[in-house]
């Protein structure tokens, strides 16, 4: 149990956060299918991302890793793998799960994928069907869950129309379809998170994105070769100190090097739209957009998100709630029962928690109304992240605007994204 700080004079001064947690899985799975070396610079030590590491040593790939910086002897295809002598631990990681299990769709062997207990939970039918189409056989439990047998064989191309949407998917696909004799093509229900896209060209693959932003289309026989890959700062891990500077008063803070991708930058529009005083600096880079935040506190307005918005922000919800915890008025977030399949059921949760803190929250099948107020009334001092790292982060940042001593059970999951957490925000608040 850990016992969370208020920030009674604000939070102030510069900051870079870690490694963008996709970026750094992708990173190292396509090093580890191209040919050549890559160099990954910036690289996220999450519990999340190790995971991807460790399985892919697994299979046969040799990695250095050095804190930060990674170097990984790519074997110029998952043909080239070799089989596990173990169950592939994925740990808490979704995105490991699902990515993988497209990227072993081309070995030569068949692999297990086990998980934790949150992840044991999670649906991975809408990985194996989309995969089934291209000619792949995993088997899951009857409830469609892990442990997941891959079986590993000739990958064939063609269109697949996606039911959810989900950048993780749409990447399992993409994945599968490097070793596929034609082109695959992912046609997604609403735009997602293009990280696979824009990392799979500068690796040499040719992938293009129709006007729509929902076709994607990869030629086959890509000839991947190593790269260097700088990742940017996670714009998810920067959302958590973005939104404790909007919410504490007296705060102004900077965070460098943060991943803007426009798939992912809903947290900076909902806080614009809600009244923050956000400031962008964009650097000049290729790739990945990156730049500077700027940031200082605000009394906040309501707001009120459909499914178009919930890609760009979909791990930002947890947030998006504590700032309309805050603002005057009723917020509403409808079109996200994907958050009922994260890590936890994170409609639950928040209403547990926040309602924990005094406010008032109302559950929808998709979503969430919250009520906020500016001050809080908290029924205990007692909060929990249920083992969720996003959960656990966001109620770190609600304590630093409580009048009353708060603390938080089960704090380690922050680990799995972000293990320096708490001495990054110690620094922000030590900062005045
Ligand atoms: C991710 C995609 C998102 C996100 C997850 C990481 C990725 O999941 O929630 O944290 O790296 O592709 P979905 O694509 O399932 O929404």
């Amino acid at each position: 149990m850990r016992k969370l700080e208020s920030a009674p004079h604000g939070l102030h001064g510069q900051l870079e956060v870690p490694g963008d947690k996709s970026i750094s899985h992708r990173a190292l799975m396509l090093g580890a299918v191209a040919t050549g070396t890559t160099t990954i610079e910036h690289w996220l030590p999450g519990a999340d991302c190790l995971h991807t590491l460790q399985a892919l040593r697994d299979v046969g790939v040799i990695i250095e890793r050095q804190g930060t910086q990674v170097t990984v002897q790519g074997q110029g295809g998952a043909q080239h793998f070799t089989a596990p002598t173990a169950p592939l631990e994925m740990g808490n990681s979704g995105t490991t799960t699902r990515l993988l299990m497209g990227l072993l769709s081309g070995a030569p062997f068949t692999s297990t994928l086990v998980g934790d207990a949150s992840l044991q939970q999670r649906p991975m039918q809408r990985v194996t069907t989309p995969l089934a189409e291209l000619g792949v056989t995993i088997d899951l439990t009857e409830a469609g869950t892990l442990p997941a047998h891959v079986h590993g064989g000739p990958v064939h191309g063609g269109t697949v129309r996606l039911a959810v949407a989900s950048a993780q998917v749409k990447s399992a696909v993409l994945l599968a379809g490097l070793t596929a004799p034609e082109p695959t093509v992912v046609v997604e229900k609403l735009p997602t998170r293009d990280h696979t896209e824009i990392m799979l060209r500068q690796f040499g693959a040719e992938v293009t994105t129709a006007a729509d932003h929902r076709t994607i289309t990869l030629q086959p026989h890509p000839q991947l070769t190593g790269q260097t890959v700088v990742v940017p700062g996670d714009l998810s891990s920067a959302a958590f100190f973005l939104v404790a500077a909007t919410i504490v008063p007296n705060s102004e803070i900077r965070l460098t090097n943060v991943n803007l991708n426009p798939t992912r930058t809903g947290i900076l529009r909902v806080l614009t739209e809600m009244g923050a005083d956000v400031t962008v600096q964009p650097m000049t880079s290729a790739g990945e957009p990156r730049g500077d935040l700027i940031v200082r506190s605000q009394q906040l307005r309501p707001i009120h998100l459909t499914a178009s918005e919930i890609p760009a922000v979909i791990d930002e919800l947890p947030l998006v709630a504590l700032l309309a915890a805050t603002a005057n008025g009723t917020s509403t977030i409808r079109g996200a029962a994907e958050l009922r399949v994260k890590e936890t059921d994170r409609i639950a949760v928040l209403k547990t928690e926040l309602e924990k803190l005094g406010v008032t929250v109302s559950e929808y099948p998709d979503g969430l109304a919250i009520t906020g107020r500016p001050e809080w009334q908290p029924q205990t001092t007692q909060l929990d992240s249920h083992g969720d790292h996003r959960i656990g982060m966001m109620l770190a940042i609600a304590a630093l605007r409580s009048q009353t001593p708060l603390t938080l059970q089960n704090e380690s999951a922050v680990a799995v994204s972000y293990p320096q957490f708490f001495t990054d925000l110690e620094h922000l608040r030590e900062g005045s």
